[in-house]
């Protein structure tokens, strides 16, 4: 039995990105019907930024001394066993002003603790905490396009900071799905659609 962790962090009715992230689970569910999926719109559930109170029970171990600390502290570990749990992690993300919604980094803050998800090493360095063998696929959609070796990916900030905060975590199996154009007209919409939706065919295999 495999378990999926699903993250959507658009808030519209109609996402596209958030549509497909539920396409490519569907596709998974349908290899594997026994699979568990956790699923979370990390915007419409207004995941909570870290304040100060929270910094030392969050990141240094300090006991919680109130209940927002406790609340904060418990939505932290659920998050932390579902993502350390899944074998299959999906994050639909739409570019917004060049990067990453803002609750999207709110819930890489809560899972990314020392002690859970990784641990500093003597000398100064870090490992990870996270089992080896999870997958992690972003379904990236954007109003633009913005390929590799044009004057435009420089713009892009979405992958590398989802690349590398997921390789933080050791996780390096990461596929990004790229919905382009979705805000251009003519035919440019559909077929940044059409280009994505096969990508995760593959994908599902
Ligand atoms: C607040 C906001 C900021 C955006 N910033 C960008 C941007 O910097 N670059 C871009 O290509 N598209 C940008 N877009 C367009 C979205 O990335 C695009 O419409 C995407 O398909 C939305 O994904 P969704 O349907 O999953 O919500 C922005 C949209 C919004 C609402």
């Amino acid at each position: 039995m495999s378990t999926i962790l699903q993250i959507d962090s658009s808030p519209r009715a109609a996402s596209i990105s958030s549509a497909l992230a539920a396409k490519f689970v569907e596709g998974l569910k349908k290899k594997d019907p026994s699979a568990v999926v956790y699923h979370h719109n990390t915007t419409n559930e207004k995941l909570p930024y870290v304040d100060e109170s929270a910094l030392g029970t969050l990141f240094a171990g300090i006991e919680p001394t109130d209940e927002a600390q406790k609340q904060l502290l418990a939505l932290s570990e659920k998050l932390i066993e579902e993502f350390l749990a899944a074998d299959e992690v999906v994050v639909a993300v739409p570019m917004w002003n060049l990067g990453i919604p803002a609750s999207l980094k709110a819930w890489v803050d809560l899972i990314s603790r020392p002690g859970r998800t990784f641990k500093y090493v003597a000398g100064g360095g870090v490992e990870t905490l996270v089992q080896p063998g999870k997958k992690v696929v972003v379904i990236a959609s954007r109003g633009g396009a913005y390929p590799e070796g044009s004057p435009w990916a420089a713009y892009n900030q979405v992958d590398p900071y989802l690349r590398t905060i997921f390789a933080f975590f050791g996780v390096t199996d990461v596929n990004f799905v790229y919905v382009d154009n979705q805000n251009r007209s003519g035919d440019a919409p559909a077929e940044g659609l059409a280009a994505a939706e096969k990508q995760i065919a593959a994908l599902i295999g």
